[in-house]
């Protein structure tokens, strides 16, 4: 009989998740040997702003320090929106707002996603990660200021541990939208990020009632059979919708997958009690 698990177990993620090429405006600007760590510097060019943010990559430190390709993807749709909001599949989520935004990025990593965000929307993006990648998140918050600036967007950066309520409740809940890219990919971790989510989206917050219900937006591309627990787990909690399908990458079988995760519109008595994810 087949097991998933086993099949699963023997794909590398770094070298199966990582491509060579990063999509036709990311451009490795130049290599340094800093010890033993080598630091990347890529520069992505975002067309709508006529800007270029740039980045740094320490392969070497980790998963965490190296752009995963679903990022690019909510690039992509941020700076297409910017251009041509009315055909935008970011259009139901990001037309009818009539404040700046404020948003929330889980699992940043590098941080493009959420600077990209900042400086196409004219947002204030909290980006986010495990402590030890803030060094590089923030570092590479300060590489881009002036576009930020320039933009009339702003990064700030804070650890954010998923699973743990005392991290959400110090960063608090006043965000109208939560992004992420390429966050499911260990199983261990979709239990502690649904938990995250539904800190965010479900519990009631006073200061949520006078505004907008945030939505949570994830990119994600699928490489593992057990990626469908994490939906089906979601799905119990959340209403989850396909915004935005990316053709296949050559030499793969799948594209990159754009999400809507919203709070389910008929909750009983418009309370949700904490729902057992297992
Ligand atoms: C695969 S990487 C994706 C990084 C980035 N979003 C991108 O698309 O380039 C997953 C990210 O989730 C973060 N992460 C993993 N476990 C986490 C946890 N328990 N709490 C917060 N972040 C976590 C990792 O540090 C990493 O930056």
């Amino acid at each position: 009989m087949e097991n998933d698990d086993d099949e699963d177990d023997i794909i590398n993620p770094v070298t199966m998740i990582l491509p060579d090429e990063q999509g036709e405006d990311a451009k490795r600007l130049c290599m340094l040997q800093e010890g033993a760590s080598v630091q990347q510097l890529q520069q992505h060019y975002v067309r709508s702003i006529e800007s270029t943010v740039v980045i740094r990559q320490l392969p070497s430190q980790g998963l965490s320090f190296q752009l995963w390709p679903a990022a690019t993807t909510l690039v992509t749709l941020l700076d297409q929106h910017r251009c041509d909001p009315s055909n935008s599949p970011l259009s139901s989520i990001l037309l009818d707002q009539n404040r700046n935004l404020n948003i929330l990025e889980l699992g940043s990593g590098t941080g493009l996603v959420g600077i990209a965000a900042a400086a196409t929307l004219g947002a204030n993006v909290t980006v986010t990660d495990l402590p030890h990648v803030i060094e590089n998140l923030q570092f590479n918050a300060d590489a881009n200021a002036t576009v930020l600036t320039t933009n009339g967007g702003a990064v700030h950066v804070a650890p954010l541990r998923w699973g743990e309520a005392d991290d959400v409740n110090l960063i608090g809940r006043d965000f109208d939208l939560i992004l992420a890219s390429d966050v499911v990919y260990h199983d261990h971790l979709f239990e502690p990020l649904l938990e995250t989510l539904r800190l965010l989206l479900l519990v009631d917050h006073k200061t949520q009632t006078e505004k907008k219900e945030a939505v949570f937006v994830m990119a994600h591309l699928r490489r593992w059979k057990k990626d469908s627990v994490f939906f089906k787990k979601a799905k119990k909690l959340f209403q989850v919708e396909v915004l935005h399908v990316d053709r296949p990458s050559q030499g793969s079988r799948v594209g990159v997958v754009v999400y809507r995760f919203a709070k389910k519109l008929h909750s009983l008595n418009g309370s949700l009690a904490k729902i057992s994810l297992t």
